[in-house]
């Protein structure tokens, strides 16, 4: 069966091939892919600056929603023909050290980065990686489940309660789903973001937008509450600048999720730590009932998800799509069209 897949060769290049696609092996399924969206980290693969991890030429990908095409021997509880998405971690190597946190588990492999991912029209994957979508599901909105799995992953660790006040550093795809969440979970919720265009955006979505340039952050915060500032922070934009307000604008007994990935280690104001009672909560992809979250609010159309879809394109247009992505730095979620 023909298989029209991309493959990231190194050096900011994508090649698109007519593969074959090999039925599925046992315990695996077989899917179509229907659309994937471009990550953060798919942008860095194509930097060039996971080069060490990545065993190139690899079809990368891993924000993707699809249906059901071959189920392969010893695989129960799947059909030809459902939808369905992918949770993307391979955790066959999880040892009893890991507790059973086998998410973070220390052999864990990411699908699509560690092996073949859903930049392609057909794609095999264990079974023990889908979760089934109801078949009404839009499967544009679907390839959002993973990265909002990864907010609802973050908004169930912070432990939110209606009526608290949650302060999203960083309003990047990731930080608007955290936002929608933790909204969604009753709280208040302010994003400071410093790209004008994304302000904008977070203010047509209905959250209160400060932006750090223009404005104190914490002063804003302080009148906000009367003075009791963030019950709840989400560092979501990765650069130092949020690492030194993430202990200002938390309030006592205040709660900062980790979100971003840190490539190096940062000076933090730990006296903060100390003054407030401050918890610092650090926070990894999701567990199978942050999808389980996810699909729910996808299904229910609970979120606003539609306005982060910035374009569709063909899966073939990959070079280009990457290409422009590197040049917008206001736009939010690209995604591919697998079999167009
Ligand atoms: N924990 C996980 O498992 C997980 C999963 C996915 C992504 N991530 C990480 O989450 C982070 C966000 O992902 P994304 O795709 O939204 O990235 P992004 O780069 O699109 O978003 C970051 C946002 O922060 C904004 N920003 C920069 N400096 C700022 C400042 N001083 N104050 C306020 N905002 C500022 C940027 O303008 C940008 O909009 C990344 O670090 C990513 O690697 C973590
Ligand atoms: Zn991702």
């Amino acid at each position: 069966m023909k298989n029209t897949a991309t493959r990231y060769t190194g050096n900011k290049t994508f090649d698109v091939i007519d593969a074959a696609s090999p039925s599925p092996g046992k315990g695996e399924v077989r899917i179509k892919v229907a659309y994937c969206g471009v990550c953060g980290t798919d942008v860095h693969i194509f930097h060039g600056m996971m080069d060490q991890r990545v065993s190139m030429p690899l079809t990368i990908g891993h924000e993707m929603s699809g249906v059901v095409d071959a189920v392969g021997p010893e695989v129960d509880g799947f059909k030809v023909g459902e939808k369905v998405v992918v949770r993307p971690l391979d955790d066959r190597g999880a040892k009893p050290s890991d507790k059973g946190f086998n998410h973070v588990a220390a052999a864990l492999k990411f699908i699509g980065i560690d092996s073949p991912g859903a930049m392609q029209q057909y794609w095999n994957v264990p079974a023990f990686t889908l979760h089934k979508l109801p078949a009404d599901t839009d499967m544009q909105l679907a390839a959002l489940v993973e990265p909002l799995a990864v907010a609802c992953h973050d908004v169930r660790l912070s432990g939110i309660k209606p009526g608290e006040y949650a302060v999203v550093l960083g309003g990047g795809p990731i930080g608007m789903l955290v936002a929608m969440r933790a909204k969604h979970a009753g709280a208040k919720v302010l994003i400071s973001e410093t790209n004008a265009t994304r302000c904008q955006l977070a203010k047509e979505l209905g959250f209160e937008v400060v932006n750090p340039i223009n404005e104190d952050l914490v002063d804003y915060v302080s009148k906000a509450t009367d003075g009791g500032l963030a019950d709840v922070v989400f560092e979501v934009a990765g650069v130092q600048p949020t690492i030194d307000v993430m202990t200002e604008v938390a309030g006592i007994r205040g709660r900062i999720v980790l979100v971003a990935i840190h490539g190096q280690p940062r000076p933090v104001n730990l006296f903060k730590f100390f003054w407030k009672e401050l918890q610092l909560i650090g926070a990894r992809v999701y567990e199978p009932e942050d999808y389980d979250d996810a699909i729910q609010l996808v299904a229910d159309k609970s979120l606003p998800l539609n306005a982060l879809i910035t374009s569709v394109a063909p899966l073939t247009s990959i070079q280009s799509v990457f290409e422009q992505i590197d040049q917008n730095p206001d736009g939010m979620k690209v995604l591919l069209d697998c079999q167009a």
